[in-house]
């Protein structure tokens, strides 16, 4: 009896010498991400690019385990920041990533700051989010950088009059302005700017004030997934047989949907810094072994951001040698320079904002499927909305 008390004790302490062990070599992500409710596609497509990240580069970094720890935010901002909260102080997390929109970025952004963990954003586009904390790294995009590469592309396409419709909310603002201002700056003329609520968002109405104004064009901003419902009004609205032609920046044609959207969706040309079809052999390989991976789900925007998110704080935690606490990191995650699957990409040290290349791309079948095809390329874009 008194043999098998003191053994046990010995298991039990054992046990937690096992248990500290394992805490002291884990290094922890929190991913917070929309997997339930009307963004669940940007959850589900970071959420296959992390692990397929993981698969490929090992889960053991500079001598730690590396652990995701998955958290569904529905995209609520009051569940982002509580679930944030919790997994900084029971889970002790190293690092906070994911960010599916950006008032859940922008709710959480004072945790970062107040606990000094680095919070990775790898979907919310907004300019301003990188200064909510000076512990923000961004690797999705600034929407001002796709928003004026189109401004200066529309002009040159003959298209001198456009109405704007954008989602009435951070990003929809940015992509509003800073196409506007450039657009007026290049001559062209914006006759009308129309703003959609986020929630459940009716565009009928609006598509139909559209028709009446005729213009050269509709500018579009829609978050990803909105964009089928878009497309779909616009054709039955009968936009495209007025000779309406449609433009946005590349969410509306965003990879995860478009193949779905069918022949209405030809031609449109958008702005952005991924398409599934970037030629390059890197992207290529990761558009394979993502849809081997996800039962032959397309890769779009959002995966790109979660697979450059996961290799920023993969190469800063090898940097850091798996020591130093959430300072070390971030210091290690900014002026990192790689090849994305987007194609080249660095996080400026200054605004540990992401600067990459935008792309003008076209909607065409290839090979009996919809896809943004690239035809021009703007070098090194830095988010222009930024100030410093
Ligand atoms: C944001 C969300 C999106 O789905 C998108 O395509 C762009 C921006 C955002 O909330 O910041």
């Amino acid at each position: 009896m008194q043999k098998r008390i003191f053994l046990s004790a010995v298991a039990l302490a054992a046990a937690s010498l096992v248990t500290s062990v394992q805490a002291q070599d884990t290094f922890k992500i929190g991913l917070i991400l929309p997997m339930t409710g009307p963004f669940a596609s940007t959850g589900k497509q970071i959420e296959a690019a992390a692990r397929l990240y993981m698969a490929q580069n090992g889960s053991t970094v500079a001598g730690k385990k590396v652990e995701l720890i998955l958290k569904d935010d529905t995209a609520a901002p009051d569940v982002t920041k509580r679930l944030a909260q919790e997994l900084v102080v029971n889970d002790k997390v190293n690092v906070l990533a994911g960010f599916g929109l950006t008032p859940l970025a922008l709710s959480t952004a004072p945790i970062a700051t107040q606990s000094k963990t680095p919070l990775v954003v790898m979907a919310a586009a907004t300019s301003s989010i990188t200064q909510a904390s000076p512990y923000v790294i961004r690797t999705s995009f600034a929407l001002p950088q796709a928003a004026v590469a189109l401004g200066d592309w529309a002009p040159k396409a003959n298209i001198k009059r456009v109405v704007s419709l954008v989602t009435d909310y951070g990003p929809g603002i940015d992509a509003e302005k800073y196409f506007k201002d450039r657009f007026t700056f290049n001559g062209g003329q914006v006759v009308e700017t129309l703003r959609v609520p986020m929630r459940n968002p009716d565009f009928a109405p609006f598509l139909q004030k559209v028709r009446d104004l005729k213009p050269d064009a509709l500018y579009v901003f829609v978050p990803s997934g909105a964009g089928t419902a878009l497309m779909k009004q616009f054709a039955e609205r009968g936009l495209d047989k007025a000779g309406i032609r449609l433009i946005g920046t590349g969410d509306v044609t965003d990879d995860d949907i478009l193949n779905g959207m069918g022949d209405v969706a030809l031609g449109v040309v958008t702005s952005h810094h991924y398409s599934a079809s970037h030629k390059s052999a890197l992207n290529q390989k990761f558009v394979e072994a993502f849809q081997k991976a996800n039962n032959n789900l397309r890769p779009n925007f959002m995966a790109v951001g979660g697979y450059d998110g996961m290799r920023v704080i993969y190469e800063a935690l090898k940097a850091t040698k798996g020591q130093g606490g959430g300072e070390a990191l971030l210091n290690a995650m900014k002026g990192q320079i790689f090849e994305s699957p987007r194609g080249p990409m660095f996080i400026d040290a200054q605004t540990r904002d992401v600067v990459h290349n935008i792309y003008i791309r076209k909607v065409e079948k290839v090979n009996g499927q919809l896809y943004n095809t690239e035809f021009e390329e703007i070098k090194d874009v830095k988010d222009p909305g930024k100030t410093k």
